[in-house]
């Protein structure tokens, strides 16, 4: 028989090497047209996580009745027999690429701690259904839920190629965030549509499933000006239309500037390319008036440098005293396409001393491939050279767990910040250099859930949550793994200050 195929095979003509058709050269503006269909669909957090979610998405100019669909998920698809409808708001855009248009609803009324599933489209053509979280309430202290937080750093070079995997893998390894925070510089030219549609199909359904908050960077801002610079151009003009964060911040900063509590922990996003004197007063109010045990701030621009070079001084004295002396935890940021941890040179004996005036700890990240030189300065920790992270940050009651994880899975940077019953804090080293972090345990100290990545979940009320049904799934086979590839990361040499 196989002869018989052989002898058939060997009797069909072959074709010449010179006849085939050359490869279809697809446009940017083919690829990234807009349809009928929904595409860049990105959830957003709103200021009342617990009650309501904001989403957005894309479609051709054609579409005239966008509305998303919403209803509590089920064990099975009966959910889609009782929805409720929030009808769009719609802001045309026209890019290099074309026009689309743009369409954001918020989905209100919501259940806190609760899983809903949800589609948007335009009563005809449809996305398919996503899930997504709600916050619980912070009622009791004793049983809030921790916060996972997916942390990145600049994406904005060969993001389709090159930062996919990054997020992708992020999500894989069971990370189970319950929002995604960017830290600017999600793309490299604001006003390239092909970039900013790259961001949305490399994240793909994950943006439509956990919701995001985001800081714009420099180059989120057309010309890249310096930081303080007096003409500094407007904000990208896809900013505003794909995204639907709070408004809540100095008028004109709308979206950039702006803060929400999630779960006790107060997030608060600055704006760190524009009038930031302004925002420092705001800043100053916002943290006063802060019910939350938490703080987490994120702007672009870091507050120390990666590198002696890239100094943002007009950021650090508009805002450092602020943070420091109103006792922010994190400061969350980009820019220097490298990775480092610290905090204020002054601040000493951060292992065992107290909380100091200048005890915020600062990270820079860089989840993108673009690369600078770090260099080795007096407030780091931590640096690490040509290194793509995500980062995971779990709030829990009693401490931050952050760790910065590489996108073939090494631990490169683990530490927490504990808080002392007097109320201060100390950070806890927890490891470099490619070594594995830790084996989790409880905010209640009562050990870890088996195959889980960080902190157990302290809710009760959310059973099929996506966090906890994904946590149940991972497999200490994947623990195991990953601590395989982390030692296989030591052998290879990748450690701090060794690449
Ligand atoms: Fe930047």
């Amino acid at each position: 028989m196989s002869v018989i195929v052989f002898l058939l095979a060997i009797g069909q003509p072959s074709v010449p090497a010179t006849a085939k058709a050359p490869p279809l050269k697809i446009t940017a503006a083919e690829l990234h047209k807009p349809g009928y269909y929904p595409d860049r669909i990105i959830l957003n957090l709103t200021e009342t996580p617990e009650r309501s979610l904001a989403v957005t998405w894309r479609t051709s100019t054609l579409v005239t009745t966008p509305q998303v669909q919403f209803a509590m998920a089920r064990e099975n698809s009966t959910f889609a027999k009782s929805t409720k409808t929030a009808f769009a708001k719609s802001t045309p855009l026209k890019s290099d690429l074309g026009e689309a248009l743009y369409h954001s609803a918020r989905m209100e009324g919501l259940n806190p701690g609760m899983v809903y599933a949800y589609r948007v489209g335009d009563g005809t053509h449809w996305s398919e259904w996503f899930q997504a979280r709600t916050a619980t309430e912070v009622k009791d202290k004793g049983n809030r839920a921790p916060v996972r937080i997916l942390y990145l750093g600049d994406a904005q070079n060969d993001i389709w190629a090159h930062w996919s995997r990054v997020i992708r893998q992020a999500i894989l390894s069971g990370t189970s965030p319950d929002l995604i925070l960017h830290a600017g510089d999600l793309i490299n030219k604001a006003q390239n549509d092909a970039e900013w549609g790259d961001w949305h199909r490399a994240a793909g359904w994950i943006n439509a499933s956990v919701p995001s908050v985001a800081t714009p960077g420099n180059h989120e801002y057309p010309l890249g000006l310096p930081v303080g610079g007096k003409s500094i151009t407007n904000l990208a003009q896809h900013w505003r239309p794909q995204f639907n964060l709070p408004e809540n911040g100095p008028k004109g900063l709308e979206e950039t500037c702006y803060f929400l509590d999630y779960q006790g922990v107060r997030l608060i996003s600055l704006n760190s390319n524009e009038r930031l004197a302004e925002q420092a007063k705001w800043l100053e109010g916002v943290l006063a008036n802060n019910p939350c045990k938490w703080t987490i701030v994120t702007f672009h621009h870091p507050v120390w440098s990666g590198a002696k070079t890239r100094d943002s001084q007009a950021v650090r004295q508009a805002w450092r005293k602020i943070l420091e002396t109103n006792r922010v935890d994190l400061v969350l940021t980009g820019h220097d396409h490298t990775y480092a941890r610290g905090v204020s040179p002054e601040a000493s004996g951060m292992e065992a001393g107290p909380y100091t005036d200048h005890g915020t700890v600062y990270v820079i990240a860089v989840s993108g491939p673009k690369m600078y030189e770090p260099s080795k300065l007096p407030w780091m920790r931590t640096s690490l050279k040509d290194t793509q992270t995500y980062q995971l940050v779990e709030v829990g009651e009693h401490s931050i767990r952050f760790r910065a994880i590489t996108p073939d899975g090494q631990y490169v940077d683990s530490f927490d910040i504990e808080r002392r019953d007097d109320g201060t804090n100390r950070v806890v080293e927890k490891g470099q250099g490619g070594q594995p972090a830790p084996k989790p345990a409880t905010d209640s100290g009562k050990g870890s859930k088996i195959g889980q990545l960080g902190v157990e979940r302290g809710d009760k009320q959310n059973v099929g949550s996506p966090s906890e049904s994904l946590a149940g799934q991972v497999p200490t086979s994947l623990m195991a793994a990953l601590a395989m590839i982390s030692l296989g990361g030591i052998l290879a040499g990748v450690s701090y200050w060794k690449k």
